[in-house]
């Protein structure tokens, strides 16, 4: 993999371990990558602007409010003029701020800003590393799609041992080849996802919906948008901020569900995460139902399958159409009937019942079902589902870039 031209933008924050990002920088540049570096006031401790600026080649930032830096290139740009975002060491510190979304320095201001990918790769004592702040923080960041790297296990300046050391620079380059590797993987296939509950109106101010929250739907959707994939989100009402990089149609009902997914055809592969209400009202009161009219009858009728009909698309049938199975009992048997039923080459069967926390949680116990039989991943962040499945959606889409099957896998 060639990394010559990638734009690096590499956060150094305090931490005896700062020195390593020297080295990291060294073999950065010596594949072809400009870095350009932001250096924090505990940093500085550590290294110091000037061996930054020498091996980036480049000059080094460190104020917020320095004149010179805003007119040759503003914070906001600096956030965005890089391809990833790398925070090496992140210490618990800048961990904790960029959590809490403060924008207290350059560092965490641009952290804040930017609309780019952030690799953080953490070293602390093992201590502060083990402390529920910290594990709390990098909960909330995975969530929100920040990518870790380490910390590995071994001893400590300060004398102890255990979690909490940065990893070597070989290994920080190695993740940053990784991500680039995997950003392009879809490059030039079209993708389509539904994500959300969907809302039937029972009246102009009521409506049957459920909870789902749009949390894994979006994180499909944007996980496929990064590696490459020109991607359209058919959303439901959700809190979820739209993902960057993803044409989004915000949709109400079940049926404009499926007219918007029927005009974002053809697409190489679609994923139908929403949960999509199966019934609506036959016929809608065009005004607020009034509680002296007497008690409602409301009559249901059956919304249209998005997924099944995906499926059955015909000659504009997605080459991939991968389906939910929502279910709260006998996941993996459900889910493979539902496989059948819905005319799909992939369901991904996950517990919803109250007790597994999936239903607006922050993770997902998945088992992925094809013609082969039944993967099943280990309780991951919706995040960290969607960036797996996305890599299998690659490769089954591309099967010579990769050795695992196609598929049928
Ligand atoms: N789905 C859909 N359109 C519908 C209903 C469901 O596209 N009208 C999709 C969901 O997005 C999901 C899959 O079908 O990918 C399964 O949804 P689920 O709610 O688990 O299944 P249902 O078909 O509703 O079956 P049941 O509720 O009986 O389990």
């Amino acid at each position: 993999m060639t990394l010559d031209g990638k734009r690096i933008l590499l956060i150094v924050s305090g931490g005896i371990a700062a020195y390593k990002c020297l080295e990291a920088i060294r073999l950065l540049r010596r594949r072809g990558v400009a870095v350009r570096c932001i250096l924090t006031r505990g940093g500085a401790q550590f290294v110091t602007p000037l061996s930054l600026a020498a091996l980036s080649e480049n000059r080094v930032h460190e104020d917020l409010f320095s004149l010179t830096d805003e007119h040759e290139m503003g914070h906001i740009q600096l956030s965005r003029a890089a391809d990833l975002v790398v925070v090496a060491p992140a210490s618990a510190d800048i961990l904790a701020k960029m959590a809490s979304g403060l924008a207290s320095g350059l560092a965490t201001t641009v952290l804040l800003a930017t609309d780019k990918p952030v690799m953080a790769a953490p070293a602390m004592n093992v201590r502060m590393w083990e402390h529920p702040s910290t594990q709390a923080n990098i909960k909330t960041l995975s969530a929100r799609g920040v990518r870790f790297i380490g910390p590995v296990e071994g001893d400590m300046a300060c004398g102890e041992f255990g979690m909490g050391r940065l990893v070597e620079p070989e290994a920080l380059v190695s993740a940053i080849e990784d991500f680039f590797q995997r950003q392009g993987r879809l490059q030039g296939r079209a993708a389509l996802v539904t994500s959300g509950p969907t809302h039937e109106a029972i009246d102009p101010v009521r409506y049957i919906a459920n909870r789902s929250s749009g949390k894994q739907g979006h994180a499909i959707a944007q996980a496929l948008a990064d590696m490459g994939a020109q991607t359209t989100l058919v959303s439901g009402p959700t809190h979820q901020p739209d993902p960057a990089g993803v044409s989004v149609v915000h949709v109400q009902s079940a049926r404009e569900m499926l007219a918007a997914c029927e005009d974002a055809l053809p697409v190489d592969v679609a994923v139908a995460a929403a949960a999509v209400s199966d019934w609506r009202l036959s016929e809608p009161a065009a005004s607020k139902i009034k509680k002296d009219a007497g008690k409602p009858r409301l009559e249901l009728i059956e919304n249209p399958d998005i997924l099944a009909s995906l499926g059955e698309a015909g000659n504009r049938r997605p080459k991939l159409v991968v389906g939910f199975a929502a279910e709260t009992e006998n996941v993996i048997d459900n889910g493979a009937a539902k496989r059948q039923r819905k005319g799909c080459d992939w369901i991904i069967a996950n517990d919803v019942s109250p007790d597994s926390g999936t239903f607006g949680g922050e993770v997902n116990t998945v088992h992925l079902i094809t013609t082969d039989g039944v993967d099943s991943w280990p309780t991951l962040s919706k995040v960290q589902v969607a960036r797996r499945l996305a890599v299998r959606i690659a490769n089954a889409l591309d099967p010579t870039q990769d050795p695992t099957p196609g598929i049928g896998a």
